[in-house]
């Protein structure tokens, strides 16, 4: 029961008391749609092709991704009634890091696509809501000036492990000594998937020099391109060929994890898991998490949904390694869906880009606030105090 003499603490949901008001008495509208199932169909009207092609569409026919969103429409919410919600509690620890919520920003490469300021717009997103920001190894901004974009912000850093080992450590030292404290190794990109909307166009935006911001700005990298190229400033194209000679990792294996324990002395996880078997070796690799996704379906057409496949790692190994999640996670309910199939936390990806192409940091903002009010909405309509207290049973499968 409440206390009728205590005021309710702040919600995320007092976001969308603030849209009402604003419209009541201001008549002002929110910029930006609060539909976040919708909002790639507004980025796809200001995005141009190349932009477009990259982020929209995933391998193949794109089945997999269609298969991510399809697995969320299956599971349907249970709600519960009279169950005292007027004080709920989104926060949450994850490896250690005290969040306001169980969201991160996943990693997202080449964000220059989307928007201008890409990658700094959102880290400052990120770090006005205190959500970590996730810095991708093939961002279009370094890994130092997003540190400085993100400010006091919590932040991670994503490796694309390269065949180079001397650049892997310089990498990881430079993201450790910006401040970075948790490290996403993603398994599932040794080499790039079949993406027709890419191909069809000859386009790659690494081989024109965009997305590759962390390496032309490595000192490792630099002294390879001097050696190539007579010198470390070379056009472009020189770059972006040296790039796609060291991106291709496809001899990596279990056994050179210890490898990255030895240059990275803060919390690692590993991206890309999709079934038991590998869940089971990265808790035996003494890994400190993993994130249950399928990139999208940016990498295998006719893979597995990454939420058909989250139950059964979680209940194999949720109670000894922290369980991330991504793949298809549009809006609030579809966290409430991951975080009760055993997800510690989400990781949002596409729908925050969208924001980012159709406004920059303000975009990221709105498509955060509104993400996390319809969450504890959702929560709340549903009969729950914390995400905390979720289990499969406030959920239905659906044939
Ligand atoms: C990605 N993703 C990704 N993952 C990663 O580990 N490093 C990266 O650089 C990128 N780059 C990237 C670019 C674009 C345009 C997209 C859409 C995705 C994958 C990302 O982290 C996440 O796994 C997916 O975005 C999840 O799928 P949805 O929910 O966005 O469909």
């Amino acid at each position: 029961m409440t206390d009728a003499n205590t005021p309710p603490p702040a919600h995320f949901s007092d976001h969308q008391a603030l849209i009402y008001a604003a419209g009541a008495f201001r008549g002002e509208r929110p910029a930006l749609t609060t539909d976040l199932a919708n909002l790639e169909v507004r980025a796809a009207e200001k995005l141009d092709g190349a932009a477009l092609g990259y982020i929209v569409p995933s391998a193949g026919s794109g089945s997999t991704a269609r298969a991510n969103v399809a697995a969320f429409e299956r599971w349907r919410i249970v709600p519960r009634m009279l169950r005292d919600h007027a004080r709920r509690d989104l926060s949450a620890t994850v490896l250690g890091s005290e969040l306001p919520a169980p969201v991160l920003l996943g990693p997202v490469g080449v964000q220059r696509l989307a928007h201008p300021e890409g990658e700094l717009a959102t880290a400052r997103a990120a770090a006005a809501l205190g959500l970590p920001y996730v810095h991708s190894t093939q961002a279009s901004h370094s890994i130092e000036e997003a540190a400085e974009a993100s400010g006091p912000g919590p932040r991670w850093y994503q490796l694309y492990w390269p065949r180079d080992p001397e650049l892997c450590v310089s990498l990881l030292r430079r993201a450790r000594a910006a401040g970075y404290t948790h490290l996403v190794i993603t398994l599932d990109t040794t080499m790039l998937g079949w993406r027709p909307a890419d191909l069809d166009r000859g386009y790659l935006p690494f081989l024109q020099g965009e997305g590759i911001a962390n390496y032309t700005s490595d000192p490792v990298f630099r002294r390879r391109l001097e050696k190539e190229s007579g010198a470390p400033d070379a056009d472009p194209g020189t770059a972006g060929l040296l790039f796609a000679d060291v991106f291709p990792n496809t001899g990596l294996s279990w056994d050179e994890l210890p490898f990255i324990r030895e240059h990275w002395d803060g919390p690692v996880v590993l991206k890309g898991i999709q079934c038991v078997p590998d869940a089971e070796l990265a808790v035996e690799h003494g890994m400190d998490g993993i994130v249950v996704s399928n990139h999208g379906g940016r990498q295998i057409d006719g893979a597995i949904a990454s939420l058909d496949a989250l139950p059964a790692i979680a209940e194999a190994v949720g109670d000894r390694t922290t369980v991330l999640f991504d793949s298809g996670v549009r809006t609030g309910a579809d966290v409430f869906k991951a975080l009760a199939l055993g997800a510690d936390a989400v990781l949002l990806g596409r729908p925050y880009l969208y924001g980012l192409a159709l406004a920059g940091r303000a975009g990221v903002e709105h498509v955060l606030r509104c993400l996390l009010a319809e969450l504890d909405l959702t929560l709340g309509n549903a009969g729950y105090r914390s995400h905390r207290e979720l289990t499969p049973e406030a959920l239905w499968h659906t044939a």
